[in-house]
């Protein structure tokens, strides 16, 4: 019985190696119908091509070899493919035709090195799920059309603004669930565009600088703040700035200064909570809260706990969201295979 559970083991062993030597099986979108391939390079060279993806593979390096494409693309997508590194100015040289979307998602990253992503025409970079440690300076240049990265679900502990260099339309920036414990001076001048978003909830900050949006041009910012460790909002950190929506829920705060949004700054709407805060400086921050919501007509969100002595007009109920990741699908697939592999062990 022993050797036969050791035989299927070895079977899926020589499955996965043998793809990552020899070929790699990768599904096309062609004419709007998918198409699979088994190759030993990913080719694009019909027009037609709208998207590749590329699943359950083996691949621990990614090889620029392996891509051949002499045509526009508009998706690319390597999901699950154990990926640990990307080889030098693999993107740069060899993804310069992928008009909307690179995807290198629940891989095993955990280095962004410098050039890795520079003078590319994609709009959308999607890196969420992997293990990114260390994102190094000028890892994404000359992205003169990218809107939109995400890094969610990565093991980040600090957020690299030089990273980011030459990112004319960037708004758009996830880094939820990462493990940031601060945010520094001058460090989001990255985001540009009107209705800008960083999302950096399910964090462990514990620092803002009172200038980290000094510099910054975007107008009508989404800042999602909600489940860190702040403990204060300085004076002046939101001046001159304008926000449609800030979330402040789910933080420690003790300390909040009467004048943290009072010259030129605009909030729209804000999300406030006050489960588990201490109950003396409660009473100050309420205070603080309320007249401010009063006298400038802001929408607030609160979570029940809050004991406000005014009815607000525009107050409603926030809806809290887990920090965890919901299980995908493939990661439900792996489970169920071991499952079987195990069942068939005890049989045997
Ligand atoms: C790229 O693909 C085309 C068409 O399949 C083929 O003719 C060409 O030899 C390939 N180039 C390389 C470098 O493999
Ligand atoms: C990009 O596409 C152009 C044609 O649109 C082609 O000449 C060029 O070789 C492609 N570059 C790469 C790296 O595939
Ligand atoms: C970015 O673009 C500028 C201007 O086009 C160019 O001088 C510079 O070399 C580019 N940077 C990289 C890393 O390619
Ligand atoms: C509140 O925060 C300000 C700076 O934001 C700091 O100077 C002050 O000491 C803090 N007060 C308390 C009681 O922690
Ligand atoms: C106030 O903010 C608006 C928009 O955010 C900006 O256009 C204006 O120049 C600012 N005024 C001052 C004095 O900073
Ligand atoms: C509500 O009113 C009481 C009594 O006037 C005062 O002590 C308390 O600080 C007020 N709370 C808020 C949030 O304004
Ligand atoms: C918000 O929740 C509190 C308690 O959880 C409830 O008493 C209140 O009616 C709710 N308000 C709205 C506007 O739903």
């Amino acid at each position: 019985m022993f050797p036969k559970a050791v035989a299927i083991l070895f079977f899926f062993f020589l499955k996965r190696s043998s793809t990552y030597n020899f070929r790699i099986i990768y599904t096309a979108v062609e004419h709007g119908v998918k198409k699979n391939y088994n190759s030993e390079e990913i080719a694009i060279v019909s027009h037609q091509t709208s998207s590749v993806v590329i699943k359950n593979e083996y691949i621990p390096t990614l090889h620029c070899k392996i891509f051949n494409m002499t045509s526009d693309l508009a998706f690319i997508t390597f999901d699950t493919c154990m990926i640990e590194h990307i080889e030098e100015e693999c993107f740069s040289r060899k993804m310069v035709n992928v008009t909307s979307k690179i995807a290198l998602i629940n891989n095993q990253i955990t280095t962004i090195k410098r050039g890795t992503f520079t003078n590319l025409k994609v709009q959308y970079i999607d890196l969420k799920c992997n293990r990114i440690e260390t994102i190094e300076d000028g890892s994404f240049v000359n992205l003169t059309l990218l809107k939109d990265l995400d890094l969610s679900f990565n093991n980040l502990r600090i957020f690299n603004s030089d990273a980011f260099v030459n990112l004319e339309n960037f708004g758009t920036l996830n880094l939820r669930s990462n493990h940031i414990k601060s945010l520094q001076k001058e460090s989001l001048i990255v985001f540009r565009k009107e209705k800008s978003r960083l999302n950096i909830e399910c964090n462990e900050l514990v620092y803002l600088d009172n200038d980290v949006f000094g510099g910054m041009t975007a107008t009508k910012l989404r800042l999602d703040l909600q489940n860190n460790k702040l403990d204060s909002l300085p004076e002046g950190i939101f001046d001159y700035h304008s926000f449609s929506v800030v979330d402040i829920s789910k933080n420690p705060l003790t300390n909040i200064s009467r004048q943290f949004c009072s010259q030129n700054c605009t909030v729209e709407t804000f999300y406030f909570g006050c489960k588990g805060m201490d109950k003396k400086s409660l009473r100050e921050s309420l205070q603080v809260i309320e007249h401010w919501i009063e006298d400038n007509g802001i929408i607030l969100y609160t979570d029940g706990y809050c004991s406000f002595n005014k009815s607000m007009a525009k107050t409603f109920n926030i809806t809290l969201s887990s920090c965890k990741a919901t299980r995908s699908t493939e990661e439900r697939g792996f489970w169920i295979y071991f499952g079987i592999l195990f069942v068939l062990y005890i049989v045997m």
